[in-house]
């Protein structure tokens, strides 16, 4: 298949001179817990706000809920085996803390088995497992004791991780605390489109203070252990944020956007300070932060080893009066995937630059990049997903120029495995390189896969 010949109106501008990824960058792919292992009340597993989310009626498209997902917990063999003929590098996955503790102090050997297995069919197979402690499912019972509002939790998440360290630490070179702790708080607390479903700027922002002193508890949990090879850091959604116009008032919004899903997350954790303009700006909301005490500060920007990068999609946005946070987005024009993302493979280049530049050296990881589209299975089972090879293509592109540049990426992880269930839209959304039938649980190879196992075994992305 030629790509080359598509008129694709997103091609990245200025590709890289590279050809070549050198031999040692990580080729992986990712999924999450909530998303593919099903098995909810299996193993002594108990409820996650996700579980209670998704059986709220009209919370998710359709009703959909994570009860069986790709059923991943009984099927993981055979997906390894998939892994395997694929060639990734690594194998990122997060690890459900109801699994591990179903109640507050209660520790489940049965449920850590299952990850144990995972992680020597992998090893076995030569797939190196990077674990995310954290993918959005807090334990119920941690949400009906104040969830992340209430500080304790941070203490609760060290405990568990430092659980998980002692029990799989020797096996595991790659650790991630947090997914997206935008996402785990304002998504979910403010925007209330993701579980536990508020919509309270107040709380929200409580909630993030929270998961990022829980992150830096648990970074310095991690260091006590001494592991040789193990890495440890956070992975944030990071969207570069454009203005729709030169307008002061634009620029503005622009400003606050930023502050809103980048600042608030990169500065504590790179610089050990909040943005002060966003301080500012919030507490003429919601009132003082008064739960950011002296020394959080220190916790939570404690030395890491990497930085994990999600990207999907910039944003554009005007000033409007209107809402609270004075920003809208709006249409920027460019092509979409299924999801309505723009894509912007430059969006990734400037991301990348800026982070280099403003706010840290450290070893950098995409931890997530990819694309809904609206895949057809063909009569003879295939999948021509042209548009995601694509997506892909430019986006690796984006990240060859990156390093070509002297910038220190060391993997990328495809965003996703197979197809799962995508949050509030539920099985709607097909982001995988491996379509699954939700009625059989078939998996079938899409043209995606086959053509990334091509960009794995040569390093080239002409294929
Ligand atoms: C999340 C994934 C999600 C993906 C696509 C990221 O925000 O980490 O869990 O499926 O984006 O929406």
């Amino acid at each position: 298949m030629d790509i080359n010949e598509l008129p694709f109106k997103h091609a990245f501008i200025g590709g890289a001179k590279m050809n070549k990824f050198k031999n040692g960058f990580i080729f992986g792919t990712a999924t999450a817990a909530y998303q593919v292992e099903g098995a909810f009340n299996e193993g002594g597993r108990t409820s996650s706000i996700w579980d209670t989310f998704s059986k709220t009626k009209g919370k998710v498209f359709m009703g959909d809920t994570g009860d069986i997902a790709c059923d991943h917990y009984h099927r993981f063999k055979s997906d390894v085996e998939i892994l395997k003929a694929i060639g990734v590098n690594s194998y990122r996955f997060s690890i459900s803390w109801s699994r591990i503790f179903p109640s507050k102090d209660e520790y489940n050997p049965e449920g850590m088995k299952f990850y144990k297995d995972l992680i020597n069919e992998l090893k076995e197979k030569n797939i190196t497992p990077a674990i995310t402690l954290y993918h959005w499912d807090l334990p119920q019972w941690a949400e009906d004791l104040g969830g992340w509002e209430n500080r304790d939790c941070a203490y609760w998440f060290q405990d568990y991780c430092t659980k998980v360290f002692e029990e799989l630490g020797q096996d595991v070179s790659l650790w991630i605390t947090h997914n997206e702790p935008f996402c785990a708080s304002l998504v979910g607390n403010y925007m209330g489109v993701h579980a536990p479903g508020n919509k309270d700027l107040k709380s929200a922002l409580m909630v993030s203070h929270h998961l990022l002193l829980s992150h830096g508890l648990v970074v310095r949990a991690f260091r006590k252990f001494k592991f040789v090879n193990g890495k440890i850091g956070v992975t944030l959604n990071l969207t570069p944020v454009y203005a729709a116009s030169n307008s002061e008032e634009d620029i503005l919004a622009t400003k606050i956007n930023d502050g809103f899903s980048n600042r608030w997350f990169l500065d504590p954790v790179l610089k050990g300070s909040y943005p002060k303009d966003m301080i500012l700006f919030y507490e003429g909301i919601v009132g003082k932060l008064e739960y950011i005490v002296p020394g959080d500060l220190e916790i939570i920007s404690t030395e890491m080893d990497f930085l994990g990068v999600n990207y999907y999609s910039r944003s554009k946005v005007e000033y409007s009066a209107d809402s609270e946070l004075k920003f809208q987005g709006i249409d920027g024009g460019e092509e979409k995937t299924a999801m309505g993302w723009e894509i912007c493979p430059n969006s990734l280049y400037e991301l990348l630059i800026r982070i280099q530049e403003e706010y840290t050296k450290l070893p950098l990881y995409i931890t997530e990049n990819g694309a809904a589209f609206n895949d057809k299975v063909t009569e003879d089972k295939k999948i021509h997903d042209i548009d995601r090879i694509n997506y892909i293509k430019v986006h690796l592109q984006a990240i060859q120029k990156f390093i070509e540049g002297g910038g220190n990426l060391k993997g990328y992880y495809l965003w996703s495995f197979m197809d799962n269930f995508e949050w509030s839209y539920g099985y709607s959304k097909r982001f995988g390189m491996v379509y699954v039938n939700y009625e059989t649980q078939e998996r079938i190879i899409k043209d995606s896969a086959i053509w990334y196992k091509n960009v794995i075994k040569t390093g080239s992305l002409d294929n």
